[in-house]
């Protein structure tokens, strides 16, 4: 039984076409309602910012254990199994968060930051030594991959291996459709699982690393060894691709806006503003699910105890009832209120980890280069989860 008085639409936003430039789609379902009901999948998807929050700040209600991708866990059609921090409610969710939170504190920020600024300054002036560069491979991907595998402590051998499961992680949240399988078989050939299995082992990790530290809680007694090694492997999957593409997004951005480079050039401090904005504006995730647990009202829908209802964290950062102009990119909007790291007790773990990434990268382009521009043309990166460019050429000046 659906809501009869909501706009049913037969638009498929897992359609690679429809992925490649979501935001003309999320604007056709914007126009119809700030939340609609999908004919294809029987799911309700909301676009509006209002809504969209309603949703992610009642956990009680719209909950995530049945999985947070359009599929829920009861269906029987995922494979994957449920992340224990991503996919639990309240309270047993709280009790992984709580040790969580305790390992991206301020210590570890001020370590990371120690660590990485001569990284990401050695990095960025090699690159702009060169002059062009391929900004989605060698510098954003480079930089990220690093930065969380060295922070979590993962073996030196093989790090592009969290690229490849992390691909399978994002595509698992959609449909099984040709993205999803190209995953699997990526997975498959590259023995993927393998590898995640021996690198995230206690024995591999180094004794500085977040997993470590996760292990240690482990030995106090918060949690069981098997759970410390499953709030592991949540770094490869929700710490390295959500950075990389969002970041590339907006480089994306300010490499066609040369008044928001230049606005950034003559004042590198505000790189985190520019970051904060790219979360708004360019965000590449783009939706996250909930079930309802009763029945409940969503804005003009009727939604019943069991339905799933897909939250477009992308679509609602531009609802231009929150945001004057939202569809174009101002450096300094200061968006507060922006659903880039979701919101309520699910928000982003990791939020001051990439934060950091993106200050130290953004920061050390924006003292070295006084114009940066497109250098050939962009190849989109789409599956289930996101879109983004795959590879990003860019032509920089020093200055
Ligand atoms: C630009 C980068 C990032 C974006 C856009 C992003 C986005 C998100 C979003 C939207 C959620 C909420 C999902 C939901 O409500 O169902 C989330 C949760 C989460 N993120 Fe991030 N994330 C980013 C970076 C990171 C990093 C760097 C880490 C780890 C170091 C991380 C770890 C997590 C974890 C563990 C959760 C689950 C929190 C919970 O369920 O309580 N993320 N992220």
């Amino acid at each position: 039984m659906i809501s009869a008085d909501i706009p049913h639409l037969d638009i498929d936003p897992y359609d690679p076409a429809v992925m490649a430039d979501p935001y003309a789609m999320q604007a056709r379902l914007r126009a119809a309602g700030p939340v609609v009901w999908l004919e294809q999948y029987g799911v309700y998807y909301v676009t509006g910012h209002a809504l969209a929050r309603q949703v992610l700040f009642d956990p009680t209600t719209f909950s995530s254990a049945h999985g947070i991708g359009l599929v829920g866990y009861a269906t029987g059609l995922t494979s994957t199994t449920p992340s224990p921090l991503l996919e639990t409610d309240p309270p047993e969710h709280d009790r992984f968060k709580k040790v969580m939170l305790r390992l991206v504190g301020p210590a570890t920020l001020n370590r990371m930051r120690a660590r990485f600024e001569p990284v990401a300054e050695a990095l960025v002036e090699a690159l702009v030594a060169r002059g062009r560069f391929d900004a989605a491979t060698e510098l954003v991907t480079a930089f990220v991959l690093d930065v969380i595998a060295d922070t979590v402590g993962l073996p030196q051998a093989d790090r592009w291996q969290l690229l490849v499961f992390g691909e399978l992680a994002l595509v698992s949240s959609g449909p099984r459709n040709a993205s999803f399988d190209a995953a699997v078989a990526a997975v498959k050939q590259h023995d993927t699982m393998a590898w995640v299995q021996q690198a995230t082992d206690r024995a591999n990790l180094s004794p500085d690393g977040l997993g470590a530290a996760l292990f240690a809680a482990a030995d106090a007694g918060e949690i069981t060894s098997a759970e410390a090694q499953r709030l592991v492997r949540i770094f490869p999957t929700a710490a390295v691709d959500s950075t990389i593409t969002t970041l590339v997004n907006g480089l994306h951005v300010l490499a066609a806006r040369p008044d928001q480079w230049q606005l950034l050039h003559a004042h590198p401090e505000c790189a985190r503003d520019a970051f904060e904005e790219m979360l708004r504006h360019s965000l590449s995730v783009q939706t996250v699910f909930r079930q309802a647990t009763r029945d409940v009202k969503l804005g003009a829908a009727q939604v019943k105890a069991g339905q799933r209802v897909g939250v477009c964290l992308a679509a609602a950062n531009r609802d231009p009832a929150k945001w004057p102009e939202p569809d174009r990119y101002e450096l300094l909007r200061k968006p507060v209120g922006h659903l880039g790291f979701g919101g309520g007790v699910h928000a982003c773990l990791g939020q001051m980890i990439a934060r950091l990434e993106a200050e130290l990268l953004l920061k050390a382009l924006a003292k070295r280069v006084s114009n940066i521009e497109l250098d050939g043309e962009p190849v989109k990166r789409v599956n289930n989860a996101l879109t983004s460019y795959a590879s990003l050429p860019v032509r920089v000046t020093s200055g």
